[in-house]
């Protein structure tokens, strides 16, 4: 390990029960989507502490800060997600929420408090940096719409030349990062539809235009669009998940409304999908004399990784954990992430931090009301994205 992995190590070990105390302190007040208030003071604050350039209110809630180095070269900006999720909190740790109905159940909390130690590890190695951090603490993870689209449209990484994010993962040990070039995590995107047909008596179908007839065909032929119009390579998926229409067993419905969502890998395969969704769906209800309404909403793009950015990742990963735990993952998941948008304008890597630990009895389960990670995790993550910064700077 060269001399300043091992200097960001063994601070890291030094930094690391402040991470703790921070995470449990969010961990105990946490705040949902675009209301992280608190949150965002108690980061402000301490970033103002450690004499960096501070922002607050980016992106509704966000916090933004800047550590220049005493040389000058690029900007790197590495990203935090603030937000918790609406689920009443059942582990019975005695840092549990107390915020009814509100948790910390993805990480997001062990996020925040890694970035700010970063943030401190950074600050005291000034003298050996090449140009400027840029720290992100992005609000609104979880929200279909939410914090990153908001501080890119607000220009927080036009000055950047690349970006890093991590997530720590439940199915991965501490100790752990797992990674993947190119696309990593899918996009996400909501489709509703509404047929148009015309009620009447259910002995009489001839004088109707059955909506529940239309609507059953509609969402058959949606299973095709896949499997017979995206090239077999290209992963996808269109899933219905809701349906409602009609009133009675005996009376010709005139209107259902279904809605799905779409998953997919590629930039190209996300913008063909509902094109050809609304050609079927367009095709059956004319040919059966309805109409239809098409709303299609774009929300996340898929996670793409830089080749260059997860070389960095994977370089410093074995310098600083040992090649074997560096994972490179066997396939992309098909959950989303908002971290999408900024690499969307700037290069950048995306990878996992293990939190699992089954000595400890600690198997988290994401988005659960018993859900718990690995602290240790935190080490690994404060290390590695310090390590990444100066890596990518120097
Ligand atoms: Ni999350």
């Amino acid at each position: 390990m060269n001399d300043v992995l091992a200097y960001i190590r063994q601070e890291a070990e030094k930094l690391f029960p402040e991470a703790v105390k921070l995470r449990r302190d969010f961990h105990r007040h946490p705040e949902l989507g675009f209301k992280e208030v608190r949150t965002a003071k108690v980061i402000a604050d301490y970033l103002r502490a450690l004499n960096l350039e501070v922002a607050e209110g980016v992106g509704k809630t966000g916090v933004v800060a800047i550590l220049n180095g005493d040389h000058p070269g690029k900007t790197v900006a590495l990203r935090a997600d603030m937000d918790a999720l609406p689920i009443q909190e059942e582990t019975g740790l005695d840092f549990a929420s107390e915020n009814p109905g509100v948790m910390h159940a993805c990480g997001h909390d062990g996020h925040t408090a890694m970035l700010l130690l970063v943030a401190k590890l950074l600050s005291s190695m000034k003298s050996k940096l090449k140009g400027r951090v840029k720290f992100i603490f992005q609000p609104a993870e979880e929200l279909s719409h939410g914090g990153a689209t908001l501080m890119c449209q607000e220009g927080v990484v036009d000055d950047v030349d690349a970006i890093f994010g991590l997530h720590i993962w439940p199915t991965l040990d501490t100790g752990y990062i797992g990674v993947l070039s190119g696309p990593m995590m899918a996009s996400a995107d909501y489709g509703y539809v509404t047929i148009k047909g015309k009620a009447g008596h259910g002995s009489q179908p001839h004088k109707a235009v059955d909506a529940c007839v239309i609507a059953a065909q509609s969402i058959m032929a949606l299973q095709t669009v896949v499997s017979r119009q995206i090239d077999v390579l290209e992963p996808a998926v269109i899933s219905v998940g809701h349906i409602s229409g009609g009133t009675a067993p005996n009376v010709i419905a005139d209107e259902v409304k279904f809605s799905f969502t779409v998953r997919t890998l590629s930039k190209e395969t996300r913008e063909k999908v509902p094109k050809l969704v609304e050609r079927t769906i367009k095709g059956i209800t004319e040919s059966a004399g309805a109409s239809y309404e098409f709303n299609y909403d774009y929300c996340l793009p898929p996670v793409i990784n830089d080749d260059k950015a997860v070389d960095v990742v994977e370089e410093v990963g074995k310098q600083l954990l040992g090649e074997d735990k560096v994972i490179k993952l066997s396939k992309p998941v098909m959950g989303s992430e908002d971290f999408s948008f900024f690499q969307e304008k700037v290069p950048g890597a995306y990878f996992f931090l293990g939190g699992k630990n089954e000595e400890k009895g600690i198997v988290p389960l994401a988005h659960n009301s018993l859900y718990n990670f690995d602290e240790d995790a935190m080490l690994t993550g404060i290390s590695m994205m310090a390590s990444i910064a100066y890596k990518f700077l120097s």
